[in-house]
């Protein structure tokens, strides 16, 4: 029959495994070494569940406070376990989430697989005004033979322009070949091979002796321009090209012609152009040339100038990408440096 002294017994054996059960709980530093701590301590075979066991070798009158006395510390055991699972489930969901960690920041390594030339998007860009007016795009070669060039254009043999110090001729010298020094010999293969009235666009690459510097390539692109149909005016070429300069280079650009000489047009204009970006505030700067489209080469092409008349421009590509994006030097365009074309958002 138990004692007073067997409960105080019992109260001892229970505070003897809770407390070896809390320092277990305690030093469980996983959640694995905690299970293992429970099933110890908690669990079926453990002291508390042993003694829980002989609550049924207790007078019926004791039982009851022998019962509080385990529940209590079984109860003390479980709050300890619950509070150090939940401690220890905080600390393995940071470690997981460090051991998982992305750098939202670190560059994709995603090799660029380079992007369009902004020359080249322009190109697209100026074309496209004229193709929305119902323009056609034209196309001539690069390696051209000099009568397109020079000849049919009014060119006079002996014209500066013509001498190998402008203008890069190709061997043999007997075929008369030249790297074309403008885009204007399409004018003449338009005339020789549309039906009239013709509207027509031609952008391409060009090339002159001249130095390289800032504003100077000896490899360029122009875009040329060409309307020929019954009764033509000075004023459709003004307005043609106020209508390219807004769309290049904001509504309040402007545009101003110069009166200059060029053999294929007559008169000739050279054409400035202004717009408020513009470095150094009201400078004007050289865009391109201009004129009526000279009798001559209209005869030469087979037009009749009696009936048709006709304008034609021509200005350079790197010039207005220059104007339009206020760059100081044409030389970047050219070094293929990809730093340079990101600029323009570029990169594929
Ligand atoms: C011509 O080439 C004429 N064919 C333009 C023309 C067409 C006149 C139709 C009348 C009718 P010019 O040599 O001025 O003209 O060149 C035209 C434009 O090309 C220049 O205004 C400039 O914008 C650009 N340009 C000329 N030389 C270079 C160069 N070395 N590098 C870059 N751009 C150039
Ligand atoms: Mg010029």
């Amino acid at each position: 029959m138990p004692t007073p002294d067997a409960h105080a017994d019992l109260g001892a054996r229970v505070d003897a495994a809770v407390t070896a059960a809390l320092a277990a709980i305690d030093a469980a530093s996983t959640t694995a070494d905690l299970q293992a701590a429970k099933s110890a301590h908690n669990g079926q075979g453990s002291e508390l569940a042993s003694l829980n066991a002989s609550l049924r070798d207790i007078a019926p009158a004791d039982r009851k406070a022998a019962g509080q006395t385990i529940g209590a510390g079984r109860a003390r055991v479980a709050d300890a376990i619950a509070a150090r699972q939940a401690e220890l489930a905080l600390v393995e969901e940071a470690a997981q989430l460090e051991a998982e960690r992305v750098d939202v920041t670190a560059l994709p390594r995603i090799r660029s697989r380079g992007g369009r030339h902004p020359l080249t998007m322009l190109m697209d860009e100026m074309s496209d005004v004229f193709v929305g007016m119902g323009w056609e795009v034209a196309e001539g070669p690069e390696l051209e033979h000099e009568w397109y060039n020079f000849d049919a254009l009014n060119v006079d043999p002996d014209h500066p322009a013509r001498s190998e110090s402008d203008t890069f001729y190709v061997a043999p010298a007997d075929r008369h070949m030249v790297l074309r020094t403008q885009t204007s010999p399409v004018q003449v293969r338009t005339l020789l091979t549309r039906e009239l009235p013709t509207y027509i666009v031609a952008p391409g690459r060009v090339y002159r002796t001249d130095d390289i510097d800032a504003t100077h390539l000896p490899v360029f692109t122009q875009l040329e321009g060409l309307a020929v149909d019954k009764g033509i005016t000075m004023a459709n070429l003004r307005g043609t090209l106020e209508h390219l300069a807004r769309a290049m280079f904001g509504e309040e650009a402007k545009i101003r012609l110069r009166p200059n000489y060029f053999p294929f047009t007559e008169p000739s204009a050279e054409m400035d152009v202004w717009h408020p970006g513009m470095r150094g505030g009201a400078r004007w700067v050289e865009w391109g040339g201009c004129g009526m489209v000279n009798p001559n080469v209209l005869r030469a092409a087979g037009v009749d100038p009696d009936v048709y008349s006709g304008f034609a421009f021509g200005m350079g590509i790197e010039r207005t990408l220059q104007f339009r994006y206020l760059l100081d030097d044409m030389r970047d365009m050219i070094e293929g440096d990809v730093r340079f074309t990101e600029q323009f958002g570029m990169v594929i």
